[in-house]
């Protein structure tokens, strides 16, 4: 009965889903198509001022794209192949309001919005192509599957498994899940229900 209650409230709120930041709350997405000159756009609500929002890479040599919150700053760490990078936009941002971020991407240079609000980096090297995408790993959202773990080898950036989990709510993950494919909103994968599962285990 209870598990129907809970199930009920998770469609009548699928646009925004929650993470509960437990051991393994994570959520999985498509991979991100437009990491050489796409946009990549979601909003959050937390009062928690530190956790990973979201993680994706190359598959375990260099690039990858981090977001975290870090003392309710809005910090976006990637790399490209020519070293780290780091842009951090917003402050308080841990104030149970919803926030929107968007990660736009023009070959070397790269722009985050937080709020209206922008930061632009541009990279060193000779390619600004985000990994290759038949490689890239999945788009992870709150933090990352405990295999991971076992296979420190697979991450671009392994310190991203012991970054805190993001507790609280995102919704509207907006971006091309496909080659320069045209951005669209994504939805968990059918295969992973695992947010739906953190909740439903606090019975
Ligand atoms: C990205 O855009 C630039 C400038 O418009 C273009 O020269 C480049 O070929 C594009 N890269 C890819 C992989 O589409």
């Amino acid at each position: 009965m209870q598990r129907l209650v809970l199930l009920a409230v998770l469609v009548c709120h699928a646009r925004a889903f929650a993470l509960d930041g437990s051991s393994n709350s994570y959520s999985q997405f498509r991979k991100w198509g437009g990491g050489t000159n796409g946009t990549l756009e979601f909003e959050f609500k937390t009062d928690q001022p530190n956790g990973l929002l979201l993680y994706t890479d190359d598959g375990g040599t260099y690039d990858f794209f981090e977001i975290k919150l870090v003392e309710g700053a809005l910090r976006l760490r990637y790399n490209l192949g020519g070293g780290a990078q780091i842009i951090t936009v917003g402050k308080e941002l841990n104030d149970g309001h919803w926030h929107k971020v968007q990660v736009q991407r023009h070959d070397d240079r790269t722009i985050l919005t937080v709020d209206g609000v922008s930061q632009m980096r541009t990279s060193r090297g000779k390619e600004f192509n985000f990994g290759k995408f038949e490689t890239n790993s999945d788009v992870y959202i709150g933090g990352m599957p405990k295999w991971y773990n076992k296979k420190l080898a697979l991450l671009a950036l392994p310190s991203v498994i012991f970054e805190p989990r993001f507790m609280g709510s995102v919704r509207n993950l907006i971006y091309p899940d496909s080659e320069g494919g045209t951005a669209r909103r994504q939805e968990t994968r059918p295969k992973d229900h695992r947010v739906s599962e953190s909740l439903i285990s606090i019975n």
